[in-house]
């Protein structure tokens, strides 16, 4: 495990000085804007690995747990992936997000954790839901069936949290943020996002001079994108609020359609040629707009706006990835 204690002042107000966090998936996406999130604030941050715990063994976080005793849990590690990977491997995303959410959501109540903050998504409202999408659609309506086993996972870490509320009095809270997108995202060519898969195709298509690149479905769903910089704020701001709430929508509050956003990444990799819409595929939920006035009205605000958050991502895309950076076509 590796226990990093960040500096800064005590400030005054509700302050991470001298607490215990522990941050489940400090590797991923999210779980790494957690932790530089961290950089100037004196906390004790405990992190571990996958490779020295595996948050699906019961046994291993209940000895964790009870040897390292954390005070504030910021749940983020999941089992996480595109359309195509929730689509052929719906059995491992419902079982190990299943087991990872009762033993971290569990072991909190077994061993008195002061606050949880659970990171839910936005694939967890119904595909109907009216828009902008309110916390009381959860539940109400039928899921998007290509991501249905993971979003039942996550409706389940929600309902996990409410029922320890309930029953026990503990103080859980889950979020429910939009697509991410920023520094250390996924560009694998089968199991990335929205973002990072138009990225890579924009990027591969400059490098190789190509007329056009082609993005997925006819370009009109719109998506709501949220840097993860400012997910990281919002987590923060949420744990230390005095939340009143069991569930938060953060979202950055605006959509963009996919054709804006394709065209914005053209514009970033510097892209020349055409954008082709491949209306074969399938355009997905047309639109998932969430309703942050909850969170607003505590006080939080998104920060980054898409296009230099945009830019900030192909930089780091190009300095992660140095051989695709050279010749677009290698495969991760
Ligand atoms: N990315 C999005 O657009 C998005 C949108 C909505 C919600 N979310 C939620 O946000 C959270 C973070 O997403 P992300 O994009 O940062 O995902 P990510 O990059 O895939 O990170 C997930 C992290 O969880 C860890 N993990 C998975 N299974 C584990 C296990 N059995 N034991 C220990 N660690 C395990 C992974 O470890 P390894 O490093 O070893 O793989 C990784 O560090 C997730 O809960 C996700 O559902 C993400």
């Amino acid at each position: 495990m590796i226990q990093r204690h960040t500096a800064a002042s005590s400030g005054s107000g509700p302050s991470f000085f001298g607490r215990r966090v522990w941050v489940t998936g400090h590797r991923g996406m999210l779980g790494s804007a957690m932790v530089r999130s961290f950089e100037n604030e004196n906390a004790d941050l405990l992190l571990t690995a996958r490779s020295e715990l595996d948050l699906t063994d019961k046994t291993a976080v209940m000895s964790w747990m009870r040897a390292n005793r954390p005070e504030l849990v910021f749940h983020i590690g999941a089992k996480v992936g595109g359309i195509h990977a929730n689509s052929t491997l719906p059995a491992n995303f419902l079982y190990e997000n299943l087991m990872i959410q009762s033993n971290v959501i569990d072991g909190a109540y077994q061993f008195g954790v002061e606050k949880l903050v659970f990171v839910a998504s936005n694939c967890t409202y119904p595909t109907n839901a009216e828009q902008p999408i309110q916390e009381e659609a959860l539940l109400t309506g039928p899921l998007d069936d290509n991501i249905r086993a993971y979003a039942v996972s996550k409706i389940a870490g929600i309902e996990m949290c409410r029922a320890y509320r309930k029953q026990h009095g503990c103080n859980f809270v889950s979020i429910i943020p939009p697509n991410l997108y920023g520094p250390g995202d996924n560009y694998h060519p089968q199991h990335s996002h929205v973002v990072a898969g138009i990225l890579r195709r924009a990027h591969e298509a400059k490098i190789a001079s190509a007329p056009e690149f082609s993005v997925w479905g006819d370009g009109t769903p719109r998506r709501e994108l949220l840097h993860v910089d400012d997910l990281a704020s919002a987590l923060k701001y949420v744990m230390l609020a005095p939340t009143t709430h069991d569930l938060y929508n953060i979202g950055s509050g605006h959509d963009l359609q996919i054709s804006q956003i394709a065209t914005i990444l053209a514009e970033v990799t510097g892209f020349e040629g055409r954008i082709v819409y491949d209306t074969s595929k399938p355009n997905g939920t047309m639109r998932k707009l969430l309703d942050s006035s909850r969170i607003r009205s505590l006080g939080w605000a998104p920060r980054i706006d898409e296009k230099s958050g945009l830019r900030g991502a192909y930089a780091d895309f190009l300095s992660r990835h140095p051989e695709l950076a050279r010749n677009g076509l290698a495969s991760q």
